[in-house]
């Protein structure tokens, strides 16, 4: 079980030593969190996924491989977040996140001031916090809130920085299938300050 009380030291979970630690938020099927690990072994990885169907096809598609900088938990990323020690982690992806498109539901979105808090805590300074969607409201949500938690500087110099795939990118499941009526995927590269 874990602890949520900010003390959980990533060196503490892996054998081996290693360059850097990302987390990886609400993973889907894992393919850009498989992507990740076989194109940076030099690096380990923590993934959060409550959807037991997405993390079984995680754990198939690595289980003939041999991985030692690899863990995830089946269930709240935030439970994770909370666990994690201060300036942690050189990175967080959080692609595609659910919209929630409901007003009453919009506190159930993953990203919104309160787990920012949470998130620049575990983040090192200058560390990147990377966020996908083609849902248009929900980009401005999360660019919106971000930049008011004032935790993060948006990398951004001009659109092409967020309307083009940028190079090197692993597709997720979700961006390859497409949603329906999907608008055009943007990205959001952020750095915490500091
Ligand atoms: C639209 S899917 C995107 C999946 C994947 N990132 C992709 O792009 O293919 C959103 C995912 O976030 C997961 N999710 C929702 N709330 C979460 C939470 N609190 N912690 C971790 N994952 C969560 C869902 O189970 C779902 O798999």
């Amino acid at each position: 079980m874990l602890s949520q009380n900010g003390t959980l030291v990533p060196s503490s979970l892996f054998k081996a030593n290693y360059d850097e630690c990302w987390f990886e938020i609400g993973f889907g099927t894992g393919e850009h969190l498989s992507g990740l690990m076989r194109r940076y072994p030099e690096n380990a990885y923590i993934g959060a996924e409550p959807f037991m169907n997405g993390m079984g096809a995680f754990l198939k598609d690595i289980r003939e491989e041999s991985h030692d900088r690899i863990r995830v938990y089946d269930d709240d990323a935030m439970v994770v977040a909370k666990s994690l020690a201060d300036e942690c982690l050189d990175g967080i992806y959080i692609l595609n996140p659910d919209p929630w498109h409901k007003t009453r539901h919009h506190k159930r979105r993953i990203v919104q001031r309160a787990n920012l808090e949470h998130f620049a805590r575990i983040l090192k300074p200058g560390a990147e916090l990377i966020l996908s969607t083609d849902v248009p409201y929900l980009a401005d949500w999360m660019i919106t809130e971000t930049i008011l938690s004032g935790h993060f500087e948006w990398t951004a110099t001009s659109c092409k920085d967020w309307q083009n795939k940028p190079e090197n990118w692993i597709d997720t499941a979700y961006q390859t299938k497409g949603a329906k009526g999907a608008d055009k995927m943007v990205y959001l590269f952020f750095k915490k300050k500091g």
